[in-house]
């Protein structure tokens, strides 16, 4: 079998999944203001994997933590629920890369894993499984594109939301919320550490040139 085969149909088939590329496009072109400093950018895909991740790691750890002191945990599960796709876009903008949440066991259907995620996560999981300490992974694309994936573990802020049912980490009113919102949720049952889904950081192939803007969403 001709070995570039694969490469170009997974090539394929991201561009298609992650189709909102050339409106990332035209949206940077639009805002010169506020922008990653590119020159932070190391030109290898794991490396700078990394560094998004633990900066959106930040940013989404801070939303939550403001939405639960301003609205309540019954408040914060519909602002985290209304705001995360703009503060996702928002990111992807700034870093001028592609972002997205995803998990094997997601609450909201927008945030189910599509096939190259599905087996990222199954890959991860099995790991997992076996005793090791996943750790994140990449690909590269023909064309210069590359997909970086990084597990997000589960720390105590996130328990009252996507712990243990039956241990009571989740209170009778916030699982009655999370239902009534997500009537199909499967994020739960997740212990302190264990693996709750992972961030995709999608690099186009000229990344290193992008500039973005961020708004975040005042709370
Ligand atoms: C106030 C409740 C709340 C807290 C606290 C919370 N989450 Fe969530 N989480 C949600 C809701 C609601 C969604 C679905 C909406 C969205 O964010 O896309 C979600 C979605 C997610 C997703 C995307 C996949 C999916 O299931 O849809 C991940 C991953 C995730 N949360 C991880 C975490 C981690 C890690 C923490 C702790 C740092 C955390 N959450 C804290 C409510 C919460």
């Amino acid at each position: 079998m001709n070995m570039k085969q694969p490469i170009l149909i997974i090539s394929i088939l991201v561009t298609a999944v992650w189709g909102c590329q050339e409106n990332q496009e035209e949206r940077i072109k639009r805002t010169e203001d506020k922008y990653f400093d590119v020159s932070k950018y190391k030109g290898n895909i794991n490396t700078d994997g990394r560094m998004v991740v633990s900066e959106i790691n930040k940013v989404f750890e801070d939303m939550y933590t403001k939405a639960i002191e301003e609205h309540g945990l019954l408040g914060a599960i519909d602002y985290c629920g209304d705001h995360a796709f703009d503060v996702l876009d928002s990111l992807g903008h700034y870093y001028g890369v592609g972002l997205k949440r995803t998990s094997l066991k997601y609450r909201s259907p927008e945030n189910a894993p599509d096939s190259l995620d599905y087996a990222i996560l199954n890959n991860m999981k099995d790991l997992g499984e076996q005793g090791v300490d996943v750790t994140p992974m990449s690909m590269k694309f023909a064309g210069g594109d590359g997909i970086f994936y990084a597990p997000i573990k589960m720390k105590s802020m996130c328990l009252p939301c996507h712990g243990m049912k039956l241990r009571g980490d989740i209170k009778d009113e916030v699982w009655k919320k999370i239902r009534e919102r997500y009537p199909d949720d499967k994020s739960y049952d997740f212990n302190l550490n264990e693996m709750v889904g992972v961030w995709g950081v999608y690099f186009p192939a000229e990344y290193r040139a992008r500039k973005g803007s961020v708004d975040i969403p005042k709370m």
